[in-house]
């Protein structure tokens, strides 16, 4: 925050960042988009310690951003050069908000722009959003061509004042957070990738029918979760179904980069899970609360874990969180307590600090705890 860096291009000529990391890596290894979870601190603390390739925001509503009259939904969006390359995920029903949420995006100067087609939360899923979008594929089609427009029109000189709902304060707040996290005007010859985050299928498993529709309109990438909408996050993500649906999406366009999502604990299961199953990469989700390490191989993982202690990074996560929220309007330390809590699992005898950080309201109340136990 606040100083400024190069611009690095992840875009090449020839290949996008999906591509460049999969050539120059074999495999790609991301942190998922995790709502309520993955904001700004989380995600800096788990690429810096983490070291993943790829980060996702979690995902904000383009209706919320089309019509609300406050911009706080726009710190989902929130970041900075340390986290590129950066995909920030949306979601809605909208095509034409779509459309221009994905030219306020290009302007804020993320890499990707990855829509939600897999959410099964029924704020969203029952409102035809997120994971429903696999009911209705004519809308769910409609919503990929309209950020590709989007970000295509924007390459070409759209602007957001062209936009007609997006607000007037909502074109200035990316100014400030451009401004607040030191990002520079975005090069409109490199437009940020279009992709696509699904389930397997509504009730049950609907891969052959359903992902044809997204691999038509060639997205960069599709990150597929092994579990239905009705499963919600019950029983096991299913594997063979995400590497059938890996040799359909190869089979039908081999330049669409494919990675699965679903109960991946550490790198060395995500390297199996490329081998096995032949996706491009995965997507590690609740794993990696309070773990940042997770994304590690094993040799750095136990490196880390003897040169670093877990409680002195939860702190810096708590500092981070109050650096970065605690200017605004109606800022709360709660959302950052689930986190603390996170940090202390798998050590025994933490219930007591435990249930000490969870109702801590400070990063200086969060330090006291910690001293007072001799934990940092
Ligand atoms: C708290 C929470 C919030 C989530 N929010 C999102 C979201 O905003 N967008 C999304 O595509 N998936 C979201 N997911 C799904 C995860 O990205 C991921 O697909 C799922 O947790 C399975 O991966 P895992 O087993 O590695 O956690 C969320 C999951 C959790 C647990």
């Amino acid at each position: 925050m606040g100083c400024r860096f190069e611009v690095i291009d992840y875009n090449s000529q020839t290949m996008n960042f999906w591509q460049d990391i999969l050539a120059k890596k074999g495999m790609i290894l991301a942190l998922s988009p995790m709502d309520g979870v993955s904001d700004y601190p989380f995600r800096a603390i788990s690429k810096k310690y983490g070291q993943m390739d790829l980060v996702f925001t979690e995902f904000a509503n383009v209706e919320g951003v089309c019509r609300s009259k406050s911009t706080r939904i726009l710190q989902h969006f929130d970041f900075d050069q340390a986290q590129r390359p950066l995909i920030a995920q949306i979601f809605g029903k909208t095509p034409a908000y779509f459309k221009q949420v994905s030219v306020l995006l290009c302007e804020l100067g993320v890499d990707g722009v990855d829509i939600n087609m897999g959410c099964p939360a029924p704020t969203v899923a029952s409102h035809g959003s997120g994971a429903a979008l696999i009911r209705t594929p004519e809308l769910a089609q409609e919503i990929v061509r309209a950020v590709q427009e989007g970000v295509r029109e924007w390459s070409e000189g759209l602007e957001m004042q062209d936009c007609p709902d997006l607000s007037a304060p909502m074109i200035t707040e990316v100014a400030v957070k451009k401004n607040f996290f030191g990002l520079v005007d975005p090069d409109r010859r490199h437009r940020p990738t279009v992709s696509v985050k699904t389930r397997i299928g509504f009730h049950q498993e609907e891969i052959d029918t359903w992902l044809p529709h997204l691999i038509e309109l060639a997205p960069a990438a599709i990150s597929l979760h092994g579990r239905t909408l009705k499963q919600s996050y019950s029983g096991q993500a299913d594997w063979d179904v995400i590497g059938r649906a890996a040799t359909l999406v190869k089979k039908m366009n081999p330049e669409i980069v494919f990675l699965g999502n679903g109960d991946v604990p550490n790198y060395e299961v995500a390297v199996e899970k490329v081998q096995t199953y032949g996706v491009d990469g995965v997507l590690i989700g609740r794993g990696s609360f309070g773990q940042p390490h997770v994304f590690l191989p094993q040799a750095k993982r136990q490196e880390f874990l003897v040169s670093h202690n877990l409680f002195a990074i939860a702190l810096e996560h708590a500092q981070l969180f109050e650096q970065t929220y605690g200017h605004l309007e109606n800022y709360r330390f709660l959302p950052m307590r689930k986190h603390l809590a996170w940090y202390t699992r798998g050590i025994e005898g933490a219930a007591a600090i435990r249930a000490e950080l969870v109702r801590s309201d400070s990063a200086v109340a969060v330090a006291e705890i910690l001293r007072r136990h001799r934990l940092i």
